[in-house]
């Protein structure tokens, strides 16, 4: 069942989001709002790179966390912080060794290789990487059969920037490569608000500031949503007043909108509600929670999950998961209006 949902934290849908989206990447640490602590330990290790100038390259780093929280944006703005090129691609892209053979004989020194969805990578092409980001080799085996012979070439020395929502489906073998691991934390509210500000203002879109509040907290503390739901809340502005947009114009959208105080969506209290209706207080497998609304597991387990968790209205223990009382009171609350 694919329901276009607004709230769903995936990558860019459409071609106009994704050029948005461009538009407001930030380029810079001191443009980039939050993840403070990611921040501050990147800064050092990108100086002290720089600082050494002996040719040595900054070590690969994994990012992890919920999607939507900027991962593709942090690595553009180190790629950029070191001034070296950002090459991008994902797991799923690279279907063969050899795919990954010439993504990495094109780089050059320094550069930066990002690798979205990294937990996705086939173990055929994982294992080619291991030895590329360990020492720079690349061990390819030309021809088949008894003539078939292994050649090591060299590879520029680069960085790559893994990104994944889920690092417990990495391989350990991978994982170990990276130097720093860092996961991505939600944003706190004032920071979304100041990412809203700054959409607005590159935009040209004038928000007063308890709009942006009440935005903020719809936002399921993800940038990306934010941006979203900034965009829709712009549009009902100009086909329904004067293009500014203040509280009225703000709740009006979100109701039209459908997404309740706490920032969920019909989807997300159509799961609470299953659970609890059918479970109660039981814990509920995830591939029973599946078959109930009809998603993929992993959809669930990557998109629905971590906001509803990160509440509490959701939790979940070794048996699976249970609607938590605060879930079931937010279940009583939401219905009759938003
Ligand atoms: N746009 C999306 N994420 C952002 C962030 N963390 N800082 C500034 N602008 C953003």
């Amino acid at each position: 069942m694919a329901i276009e949902r607004l709230v769903e934290p995936t990558a860019a849908r459409d071609a106009e989001e994704e050029r948005i989206e461009i538009t407001l990447r930030p380029t810079s640490f001191d443009d980039y709002i939050g993840q403070e602590h990611l921040k501050s330990n990147l800064r050092l290790a990108i100086e002290a790179v720089k600082k050494r100038s002996d040719g040595s390259t900054l070590d690969h780093i994994l990012l992890y966390g919920p999607p939507g929280l900027g991962k593709t944006t942090m690595a553009g703005v180190i790629a950029h912080e070191l001034g070296a090129s950002l090459r991008v691609t994902s797991g799923p892209a690279i279907e063969r060794a050899g795919d990954l053979a010439s993504i990495l004989t094109n780089l050059k020194d320094g550069d930066v290789l990002f690798i979205d969805e990294i937990h996705r990578l086939r173990r055929a092409v994982e294992e080619v990487l291991y030895s590329a980001m360990e020492d720079y080799k690349l061990d390819i085996v030309i021809g088949k059969g008894p003539a078939a012979r292994s050649v090591r070439l060299d590879l520029p020395h680069f960085t790559v920037i893994g990104a994944t929502t889920r690092t417990g489906s990495l391989a350990g073998p991978l994982r170990d490569r990276f130097g720093i691991i860092h996961r991505l934390e939600y944003y706190k509210e004032p920071e979304i608000e100041q990412i809203i500000m700054r959409t607005a203002k590159i935009l040209g879109t004038e928000i007063r500031p308890e709009a942006c509040e009440l935005l903020a907290t719809r936002s399921r503390l993800t940038p990306r949503i934010a941006n979203r739901i900034f965009k829709r809340v712009r549009d009902f502005a100009d086909v329904n007043g004067d293009g500014i947009i203040d509280t009225v114009v703000a709740k009006d959208a979100l109701k039209l909108m459908e997404i309740d105080y706490l920032g969920l969506d019909p989807a997300d209290r159509n799961m609470l509600k299953l659970m609890w209706d059918n479970y109660g207080e039981r814990p509920v497998g995830l591939s029973t929670i599946a078959a109930l609304t009809g998603d993929e597991a992993t959809t669930i387990e990557d998109f629905y999950e971590p906001y509803l968790l990160q509440l509490g209205l959701l939790a979940r223990t070794p048996k699976g998961r249970v609607v938590t009382e605060k879930g079931r009171k937010h279940l009583q609350d939401s219905e009759p209006g938003f």
